[in-house]
């Protein structure tokens, strides 16, 4: 079993092994030994792995309710996390109970957000099911759910108390799901190591699972411990993610969000190169690696079709927006700029007008 130890804000652990979500009751229990616990999973998410976890709790004499949502980001709505939190008042949840966010990033920032402000904030644990949350979500206690006008535009800082990421659950994943993960697994290989991003291009991920997940966390890790609010460099792990965002919210969702930061990583990367800032070859290199793990690379949408989106972005700090750039692989910059540049920045790197 692989392990990291997180240090923010509060410390905790992510375990890294198959199997561990059998395990749940157990270590919950010698953990925090709650009286109750609520499960939250998404209906696709619950029908393969919540009973194993439900009966895992009961049997560590843990009294256990579930609340299940259709899934999708579709989903991650205040109206879901309103009925998350009458559900929990019905159940007699109590301050010194535990949510169990089990599944994707939708469910762990959708119940993270609801234990962070019920009552005030109750304690939670992760259990990852898709690999994207695994490298990224259930780390790092960013909670959140959507607004019609954009991504994650209400949420709360909120660390939880225990990361368990069981990789035999992503035997039973979606290829496109998979992919989503490999798309932010990229990301941090552009941010943070060029010897990581050769790793990924010489061996597939799914040969390298836990190390890659390991990697990833540990990198985040970095970045939270230093920066757990995100007032500082902690914006680097958004490498992709303003074009990325606007594209999976003018898709209706459609589009996955792994799949919005993989064209979000490509615009902004060619945006690099028109610029000047990078060279060409980390836009071929990039653009190769992205393809080799069957993601996207070219947006749909136009300049105009995307632009209030992006505007909407919470990197957005008064008229000036703050982008991610790449100079070679595993180095980035914050470009600071006025929002009415974005608009160039878009075309620049792609985007037709
Ligand atoms: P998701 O939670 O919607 O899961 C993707 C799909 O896979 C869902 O349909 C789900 O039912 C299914 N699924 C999950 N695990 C499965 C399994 N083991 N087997 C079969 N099917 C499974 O999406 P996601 O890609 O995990 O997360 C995306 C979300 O995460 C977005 O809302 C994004 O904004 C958020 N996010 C948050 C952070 C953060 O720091 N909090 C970081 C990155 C992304
Ligand atoms: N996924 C971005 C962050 O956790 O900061």
């Amino acid at each position: 079993m692989k392990s990291v130890r997180i240090d923010a804000s509060k410390s905790y652990d992510v375990l890294i092994a198959p199997g561990l979500a059998a395990e749940t009751g157990e270590r919950v229990k010698a953990l925090l030994n709650p009286a109750s616990c609520v499960v939250v999973a998404d209906d696709r998410v619950y029908s393969l792995y919540g009973e194993d976890v439900r009966q895992s709790l009961e049997s560590a004499s843990i009294r256990t309710t579930v609340f299940t949502f259709p899934h999708g980001e579709r989903n991650k709505t205040l109206a879901t996390y309103e009925r998350l939190l009458e559900q929990m008042c019905a159940d007699r949840i109590t301050r010194s109970d535990v949510v169990v966010a089990l599944g994707g990033g939708v469910t762990g920032d959708m119940a993270g957000f609801a234990a962070a402000t019920y009552q005030r904030g109750i304690r939670f644990i992760q259990i990852p099911t898709t690999l994207l949350a695994m490298v990224d979500s259930s780390v790092g206690g960013k909670t959140a759910v959507d607004l019609r006008h954009g991504k994650n535009m209400v949420g709360a800082f909120c660390q939880p108390s225990l990361v368990l990421c069981d990789t035999k659950t992503l035997d039973t994943l979606p290829p496109e799901e998979f992919a989503c993960g490999c798309a932010e697994i990229v990301k941090y290989a552009m941010i943070e190591s060029e010897e990581f991003f050769d790793s990924l291009d010489r061996t597939p991920v799914a040969e390298q699972l836990e190390s890659v997940i390991s990697a990833c966390v540990t990198m985040k890790r970095d970045y939270v411990n230093r920066d757990a609010f995100d007032t500082g460099d902690r914006i680097f792990l958004n490498f992709g993610h303003t074009f990325g965002h606007a594209i999976e919210a003018c898709s209706d969702f459609s589009i996955l969000h792994g799949e919005g930061v993989a064209i979000g990583m490509a615009a902004i990367t060619r945006a690099a190169v028109t610029r000047g800032i990078c060279p060409e070859s980390v836009l071929t290199r990039l653009i190769s690696l992205l393809e080799k793990y069957n993601l996207p690379t070219v947006s749909p949408y136009t300049c105009r079709q995307l632009i209030s989106a992006a505007l909407s972005d919470k990197k957005a700090q008064g008229e000036t927006i703050r982008l991610v750039v790449p100079e070679r692989i595993g180095k980035c910059l914050v470009e600071k700029i006025p929002k009415g540049d974005l608009k160039s920045w878009m075309c620049d790197g792609g985007i037709k007008p």
